[in-house]
């Protein structure tokens, strides 16, 4: 029997070679220009969720941080083992909306990164996604995340999302906004727009 499919990865493991290519080939420094000013300082712990070729990963370990690297398609998370090769880095199999191994684990993150992850879960996933991702969030913690608007890519499972939608899950959770962007036009693809949102945890009193 073939293994199920985790829900919001559809297509990613037949593409995986050109997305190595693809992902790689963009900037850390110019993927998160408007929200780097947002980062901890090394060496906070981060965690990014959907790491995919794990450009980003590397690029925190690169500079101090302690990255746990989450990332279901199996194709995308070995080659990013083999290509960024950096003991900093824990990679681990694991899946929105429940995270169910990094949530055992009990470890906790000054910065969660979703970058172009959000998309891929469905109202109910991302309702039950919300509070997981906030619970992994240290107190002081920040979230960086982006979602996607537009056409959806042949094979892919992608639902739009309202910026005001995640903005009140994770209002709901108490984080707080600090930096909405919305609808900025892709400058790889046209027709395609980003938000861009942030999110902090408020410090125990
Ligand atoms: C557009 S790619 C972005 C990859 C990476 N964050 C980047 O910025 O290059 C989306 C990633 O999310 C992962 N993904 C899809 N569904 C997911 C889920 N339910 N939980 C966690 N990651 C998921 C995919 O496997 C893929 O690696």
């Amino acid at each position: 029997m073939a293994p199920e499919i985790v829900s919001g990865t559809e297509g990613y493991a037949d593409e995986a070679a050109a997305l190595f290519r693809e992902y790689e080939a963009i900037r850390f420094a110019d993927v998160h220009r408007l929200v780097s000013h947002l980062f901890p300082p090394a060496p906070a712990r981060v965690l990014d969720i959907g790491a995919g070729t794990g450009r980003d990963a590397a690029a925190f370990a690169a500079l101090g941080y302690r990255v746990t690297a989450a990332e279901p398609t199996t194709a995308l998370r070995d080659g990013a083992k083999k290509l960024h090769r950096a003991p900093q880095i824990d990679w681990i199999d694991d899946s929105l909306p429940d995270l169910a191994t990094v949530v055992q684990s009990g470890d906790q993150f000054e910065l969660v990164m979703m970058t172009a992850v959000w998309m891929h879960l469905d109202a109910a996933q991302r309702q039950r996604a919300m509070p997981v991702v906030a619970g992994l969030m240290a107190a002081g913690g920040t979230m960086v995340m982006t979602q996607r608007h537009g056409p959806v890519p042949p094979g892919r499972r992608m639902f739009g999302v309202a910026a005001a939608e995640t903005v009140a899950l994770a209002q709901g959770e108490d984080l707080v906004c600090v930096l909405r962007l919305e609808h900025q036009p892709s400058i790889r693809r046209p027709g395609v727009r980003w938000d861009r949102l942030a999110f902090t945890k408020p410090s125990r009193r």
